[in-house]
């Protein structure tokens, strides 16, 4: 059986793992529920701990044992002073207007401040969460802050990790004493100004913003495109590409990081489909260069593009193995089985070159396939982390009935980082957004 097993090749065991899925629905029902409860009990547990322990560690950092400690901060070219609470070091949102462009409406206990591109963010003194509004989007959402906003006639005092994670375009460093607020951007050579806007995130470590801004600026130009809608192609079930269609650029991953001279056991090598899409194919070396660095050794780019042949190939294969299972089946129900986990020819994402199935190496299987929800396996990274590579979850779980596909947390769909935090924060699938914007 393992060695029948062993020989199974990367798509038969994705469709058996369906028909296992789905004859244990059932009996997992109560196992999911009996899991969820010890898992919760054990993240809060550990939630409990880490704050604990983080409190403890930012206190001595920051507070000297609880004392209050004062930052001189500069602000483009302005002097100023910050403060810490908490261990958190505040800033006056006030004192950011001219670098930031921002406009103040509202009242003093319930401030708002929006960008010149009319993204916005609405704060409410002693409130720990702000209200987001993206420029043209109608619905608005929460970002949830470390620290309760101080507002009133002085200004708006938030934390300065608020203020990292929220505004884009702009470079936050921080010294011993000392704190820089600059609003500059590093494209390649060039350095330039751009745009402020609000990212609809909170709570992001400083570290991880420095390391996108400046170690990873080589891939920046490809994460975030400068044609930031060219990426936002719709394949799916009402939308057909049709067996003609084949995408403008590919390139191969695996001659791709051999040519960047990166660490190449981000790609499986022996696996059939590993081109991309040029653009989707440099964020997805970033993402997992930086996966990587966070020590999640062993997820790998497995799946990429495919041609219309080979979806056609797979499909078949599939109806034919499911009416193998279960001779009863006719070949129309068969089919009817595989829809609900494969793409027809011609309606497949892969076609598009622009996602990729990640995999790991350990379990040589889909993660997911595993256990869906552990941390280890860097699912809950790629949950919090793809959008600033452009890359979003493209078939979610409860999102079936609209993206008309099972749940594949394996499954990433390049945008452009533009879309992608936009797709992440508002927490919605690849199809709503498109209506949503009326793309
Ligand atoms: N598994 C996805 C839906 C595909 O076949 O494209
Ligand atoms: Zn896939």
């Amino acid at each position: 059986m393992d060695n029948n097993q062993r020989k199974l090749d990367y798509e038969e065991r994705k469709r058996a793992y369906y028909a296992n899925q789905r004859k244990a629905a059932a009996a997992a029902v109560d196992e999911k529920r009996r899991k969820q409860c010890y898992l919760i009990a054990s993240v809060l547990t550990a939630a409990v701990i880490f704050c604990i322990v983080a409190a403890i560690v930012i206190s001595t950092l920051f507070s000297g044992g609880g004392k209050t400690t004062s930052y001189t901060i500069k602000i483009g070219g302005e002097k100023s002073e910050a403060t810490t609470e908490n261990g958190k070091i505040l800033i006056n949102l006030d004192k950011l207007i001219s670098l930031l462009e921002l406009q103040k409406t509202g009242i003093a206990s319930n401030p708002k401040y929006t960008c010149r591109g009319g993204d916005s963010i609405e704060f409410e003194n002693g409130s720990r969460t702000a209200k987001i509004t993206v420029s043209g989007m109608t619905s608005q959402s929460a970002a949830s802050m470390p620290l309760a906003a101080r507002a009133n006639s002085e200004g708006c005092f938030v934390s300065l990790d608020t203020v990292s994670g929220v505004f884009s375009g702009i470079t936050v460093t921080v010294n011993k004493s000392n704190i820089s607020i600059a609003r500059k951007t590093v494209a390649g050579s060039e350095t330039r100004f751009e745009n402020v806007s609000i990212l609809n995130k909170s709570g992001d470590p400083l570290s991880r913003v420095l390391y996108l801004t400046e170690i990873m600026k080589e891939y920046e130009q490809y994460i975030n495109p400068a044609d930031r809608d060219a990426y936002l192609i719709l394949a799916s079930k009402e939308n057909v590409l049709g067996e003609n269609y084949v995408p403008p650029e590919l390139v191969d991953l695996t001659g791709l990081v051999t040519e960047l001279d990166v660490d190449k056991s981000i790609v499986n090598f022996g696996a059939p489909n590993t081109e991309m899409d040029k653009y989707a194919a440099y964020a997805l070396v970033a993402m997992l260069l930086d996966m990587r660095a966070e020590e999640y050794l062993n997820i790998v780019a497995q799946s990429g593009y495919r041609t219309y042949t080979y979806q056609e190939n797979l499909f078949e294969k599939y109806i034919k193995q499911e009416m193998e299972n279960d001779t009863s089946l006719t070949r129309e129900e068969a089919k009817a089985i595989v829809l609900t986990y494969s793409a027809a020819p011609g309606t497949s994402e892969h076609q598009t070159g622009l996602c990729i199935d990640l995999m790991d190496t350990r379990t040589n299987r889909f993660e997911p396939m595993e256990n869906p929800f552990t941390t280890e396996l860097g699912m809950q990274w790629l949950d919090e982390n793809a959008w600033k590579y452009g890359f979003i979850l493209r078939y979610p779980e409860g999102k079936e009935d609209v993206t008309g596909y099972s749940y594949e947390s394996w499954h990433f769909r390049y945008v452009g980082r533009y879309h992608a935090e936009r797709i992440s924060a508002l927490g919605i699938t690849l199809d709503e957004y498109l209506k949503l914007i009326n793309k």
